[in-house]
């Protein structure tokens, strides 16, 4: 690792406000935390494509997406976990940075890394609670992993023999056991607009005063 002391950033000559303006929305990080089959994944993806049908600079970054590459050198021990969440942290802050909103799908199931990634984030970090029970996500059992899990084939799984600590403070709570998706969508796509979208008359306006 570098020495700090030898590193000087450098400025970007263009401006966060430079790159909304052009986005036509706030940039930020949408970071939606919950078990394993609480919907993160399916409510990500749905997001981002119907805010890009609309014209948002908007990208997801999902768990078993990143952990294909990106972080194809971490397991599920504390430590990697943890290294898991900060460096997803970094990613999406760099995303918020270049002017998009930032979905982050991952289970980070410890309050302390999620509270470091909103740390990193100056601000722009929304965490959001896709909630639903253990019972539920393990009857939902997308990729069978509970079952695996259960049978003693996987080790350290997510509220099953490791912690979910549950966010004390949420920007958002989604409850995918009362909701169905497309309420759930729906909530979000309302939450997004409402801290995230720029009225196009003050667009217009920041437009004007820059010519
Ligand atoms: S996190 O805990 O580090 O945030 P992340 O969201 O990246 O997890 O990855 C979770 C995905 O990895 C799950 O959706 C599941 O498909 C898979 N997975 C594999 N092993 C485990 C495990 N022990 N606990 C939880 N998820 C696991």
């Amino acid at each position: 690792m570098g020495h700090p002391s030898n590193i000087t950033p450098i400025e970007h000559r263009i401006s966060l406000a430079e790159r909304e303006l052009r986005s036509r929305h706030r940039a930020g990080i949408l970071w939606l935390t919950g078990l394993s089959g609480a919907g993160k994944s399916t409510l990500a993806f749905s997001l981002e494509e119907r805010l890009f049908r609309e014209g948002w600079q908007v990208y997801v970054l999902d768990g078993d997406n990143i952990r294909g590459g990106l972080n194809a050198d971490l397991g599920f021990s504390h430590a990697d976990r943890t290294e898991n969440i900060r460096r997803v942290g970094q990613v999406a802050v760099l995303l918020a940075d270049a002017g998009f909103l930032c979905i982050s799908a991952f289970i980070s199931p410890y309050r302390a890394d999620r509270e470091r990634a909103r740390a990193a984030a100056g601000g722009r970090f929304h965490e959001v609670y896709v909630r639903a029970d253990l019972a539920t996500c393990e009857r939902r059992d997308p990729k069978g992993l509970y079952r695996r899990a259960r049978a003693g084939q996987m080790s350290a799984f997510t509220a099953i023999d490791d912690v979910y600590e549950v966010p004390q403070s949420p920007e958002l709570v989604v409850d995918t056991t009362i909701d169905t998706a497309e309420t759930s969508l729906a909530v979000l796509a309302d939450y997004v607009s409402a801290n995230f979208q720029v009225a196009s008359s003050t667009a217009a306006a920041l437009s004007q005063a820059r010519t």
